[in-house]
């Protein structure tokens, strides 16, 4: 069976961060999502992955090589003017997928323990054109929302309903199964949206089916939902005993730290801090609750509360970064500043003074 990854989209709210990688890229646990991604996908049985992407993010994954499980790998690349939204990159791929049997298609933004399996199995047994994972969430306004009758059939699909208009809170996990018939629902070459073009029409006609998973699931589209998965996905692998606590007298567990990383005297890292590989930390230095991605350097005497540190940033001396702060990459911050909360450095700037506003620095 083949698989359709969509990773083509902008990523605005992971903004500055995602100005210089796409977010299927962003590291979890040390590894790039897509990577988690191609893991899930082989160990179901998936043979083929299509990476419906833009030609930046081709670009990216490309240079990065994430592993690939022994997934075959094709891309489709949308248009350079023309975004394709959700459903265009699936018609672009109508070739690579064929027409023989159903295909699974999912957002490859999102961290999900997904059965596909299963989820295959339920499509198969019902006369579905499309069947969606669904999950249950407190807040279902910013997703898809799915609402059922006899049993798994979507008699009605809304998405990103207005507040206090969702009639359940069952949401689309960004993961389907699709018969290759859907095709015949997408025009070709043009921007549309699944969620709001295609699977409303499915309903009404009956053929739109929902299955329900309970597995983990994580949306990553906020700077505090990305460190949130994090520390959830690190506690999960010590408790299934896939990362081994580390019991240096330098870390406070859990935490993980990748190869190559360097810890000075007096410093404490963790708890939940995600060191990325190479990075370099100086004496006196407290890190938690934060991801810091590879190749960072982090100078004497600093304090990490909450934060996101881009690849190769440099903070200076007694610098301290608070919660929400994320600093993109290559970024620079000179010694003795302050970032109050929720600070956001764009790629490759250089900060020289202690800022105490909440701001996005370009
Ligand atoms: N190739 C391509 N071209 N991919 C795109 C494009 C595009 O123009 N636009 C978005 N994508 C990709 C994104 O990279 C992402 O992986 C996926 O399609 C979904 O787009 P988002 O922009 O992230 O949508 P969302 O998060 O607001 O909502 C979607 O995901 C929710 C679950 O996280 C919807 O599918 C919701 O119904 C769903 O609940
Ligand atoms: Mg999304």
């Amino acid at each position: 069976m083949k698989a359709v990854i969509l990773a083509g989209g902008f990523a605005t709210r992971l903004r500055p961060l995602s100005c210089s990688r796409p977010k299927t890229l962003f590291p979890i646990i040390n590894k790039p999502l897509l990577q988690w991604i191609f893991e899930g996908l082989a160990t179901n049985e998936i043979k083929e992955a299509v990476l419906a992407v833009n030609a930046l993010t081709q670009f990216h994954i490309k240079q990065q090589k994430p592993p690939r499980y022994g997934l075959k790998i094709k891309y489709t690349i949308d248009p350079p003017k023309t975004p394709l939204g959700t459903a265009g990159p699936i018609k672009n791929a109508e070739k690579i997928i064929g027409h023989e049997e159903p295909f699974v298609v999912l957002n490859g933004d999102i961290f999900a323990d997904i059965n596909y399996k299963q989820l295959i199995d339920t499509h198969i047994k019902t006369d579905a054109l499309a069947t969606i994972a669904l999950c249950k969430v407190d807040d279902p306004c910013r997703y898809g929302v799915a609402e059922l009758e006899n049993g798994n059939r979507i008699k009605n699909f809304i998405e990103k309903p207005a507040k206090g208009q969702a009639p359940t809170n069952l949401i689309n996990a960004g993961v389907y199964v699709l018969s290759p018939k859907v095709f015949d629902y997408i025009p070709k070459g043009k921007q549309c949206s699944i969620e709001r073009e295609v699977f409303p029409v499915l309903a009404k006609e009956h053929k739109l089916f929902g299955h329900m998973t309970d597995g983990l699931w994580m949306d990553i589209g906020k700077p505090e939902e990305y460190i949130l998965t994090n520390k959830i996905i690190l506690d999960n692998l010590i408790m299934a005993n896939k990362l081994k606590p580390l019991k240096k007298s330098e870390t406070k567990s859990p935490v993980a730290i990748d190869k190559g990383v360097v810890i000075g005297k007096k410093t404490v890292v963790g708890p939940y801090a995600i060191l990325g590989k190479n990075v370099i930390v100086g004496d006196n230095v407290q890190i938690r609750n934060s991801v810091i991605f590879p190749d960072v350097k982090i100078c004497d005497n600093v304090t990490i509360d909450g934060a996101i540190i881009g690849e190769g940033a440099i903070i200076g001396k007694n610098a301290q970064i608070n919660k929400g702060c994320v600093i993109a990459d290559q970024v620079k911050i000179k010694d003795n500043i302050n970032l109050t909360e929720d600070f956001a450095v764009c790629p490759a700037k250089e900060i020289s003074e202690t800022i105490l506003k909440r701001n996005i620095i370009c």
